[in-house]
């Protein structure tokens, strides 16, 4: 990576990504260069390479509770709530056509929930408060005896919010519907257990927890027989063909077991070098915290900051060696602004706003340091003033245009 003035850029924005474990990279290697086999073909080859999926099965099903035929690797997140979606329309065809889910899903659930409307489901979107929680109670109010599927994330990627799954899905229980959570942004930073939570479906992404990127998973409850979602060769037991991604269900299962083998050591490192960055940071004018200031991931922090746009800031920041984001990464590019702070609440980012402001997700990993906090900290002020320059200047421009 470049370096700016000499200096190593901070990589901060591990909600979008992870680098990947130098043990998962050890355990992958050998089935990139060695045991290249097909886990389909009868061979030597082809036996190293299934036993090598299989172990790896094995490893993410202990690793959050599950049992190993409950367990089909796909190609990460979005495949995996894709998955549960649709699957759960198919199952549950007969008892009707109705899905709770929130406002602040990420686009894998959300926009997959938009798609099944236009196919005639009718869709009830929850509304978060201010912290971005959902409560128990508003999905036991939102159920109905035509509730098919309930889709809640665990953890918010855009404000770090841990969400009371256990107790959704019990209320969600009440007329029988199928419960689903994204736990991508959960599993391997925090305890996931799929029996204590109660949930049918649960979502995981390999390169959210220093594994590889297009490796993930869907857990299936053995009393939620999955309909198929891609047809050929009936590999994962006919449910999603394809030669298996050998070496990401490797580098998935050897990153997820090391992140759970040291879950507590990390967590408090992470809280600790997490409430040291908000602490400093809100002593600065015009920025405060988004997302719970307790129930939140150990290594998310995000703040609200007033006169700026996001873009400016993220750049004036990237251009000071410090690499974070402006809300999620995926919504971060479109210039929209993020759904999921306008449903909790955050009016002044609607476009018609003349208010100026913007997210910043600062996401930490075991890999940062406290003086990276602390150069974080010290940086900030210089970036929030270029910043608002650029914005003030980018809006004089905007209003001369709009006057003609
Ligand atoms: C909460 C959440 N769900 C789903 C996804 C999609 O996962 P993937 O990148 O593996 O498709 C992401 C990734 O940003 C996420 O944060």
């Amino acid at each position: 990576m470049a370096e700016v003035d000499g200096i190593k850029p901070i990589y901060a924005d591990n909600a979008a990504t992870t680098a990947l474990s130098e043990y998962a990279l050890s355990k992958m290697l050998p089935y990139f260069t060695e045991q290249y086999g097909n886990p389909s073909s009868i061979h030597t080859f082809g036996i190293a390479a299934k036993n090598a999926v299989e172990n790896a099965r094995r490893t993410v099903a202990q690793a959050i509770g599950a049992r190993v035929n409950e367990i089909y690797f796909t190609s990460g997140g979005t495949e995996a709530d894709n998955w549960a979606l649709f699957a759960a329309c198919r199952l549950k065809k007969k008892q009707g056509k109705h899905i709770v889910t929130t406002q602040i899903e990420h686009s894998a659930v959300y926009r997959t929930a938009l798609e099944l409307e236009k196919q005639g489901y009718e869709i009830t979107f929850l509304i978060p408060d201010t912290y971005g929680l959902i409560t128990p109670e508003q999905i036991a109010d939102a159920v109905r005896p035509d509730t098919i599927l309930v889709s809640v994330m665990l953890a918010s990627n855009e404000v770090g919010t841990v969400l009371p799954i256990a107790d959704m899905a019990a209320a969600a229980k009440r007329y029988g519907a199928l419960f689903h959570t994204d736990a991508v942004q959960a599993v391997g930073h925090i305890p996931v257990d799929v029996r204590g939570l109660g949930v049918d479906m649960l979502s995981l992404s390999a390169h959210k927890f220093h594994g590889p990127k297009g490796a993930g998973a869907l857990y299936a409850s053995i009393r939620v027989p999955l309909a198929p979602m891609i047809f050929g060769g009936g590999q994962e037991k006919g449910r999603r063909s394809g030669t298996a991604n050998v070496t990401g269900a490797v580098g998935m299962a050897a990153a997820l077991e090391e992140s759970v083998n040291n879950l507590e050591r990390d967590a408090s490192h992470l809280t600790f070098m997490r409430d040291h960055l908000i602490a400093k940071l809100l002593t600065l004018p015009g920025v405060s915290l988004t997302g719970h200031p307790t129930q939140r991931l150990p290594g998310h922090a995000s703040f609200f900051v007033s006169g700026v746009e996001g873009e400016p800031l993220v750049r004036a920041l990237s251009d000071l060696g410090i690499c974070v984001s402006s809300g999620s990464a995926c919504s971060a590019g479109s210039g929209e602004p993020s759904r999921v702070l306008v449903a909790m609440g955050y009016e002044m980012l609607r476009r018609e706003s003349k208010e100026r402001a913007a997210p910043v997700r600062i996401s930490l990993s075991r890999y940062n340091t406290l003086e990276e906090m602390d150069r974080i900290v010290s940086l900030f002020p210089q970036a929030i003033e270029i910043a608002r320059e650029k914005t003030a200047a980018l809006f004089s421009f905007d209003d001369t245009v709009f006057d003609e």
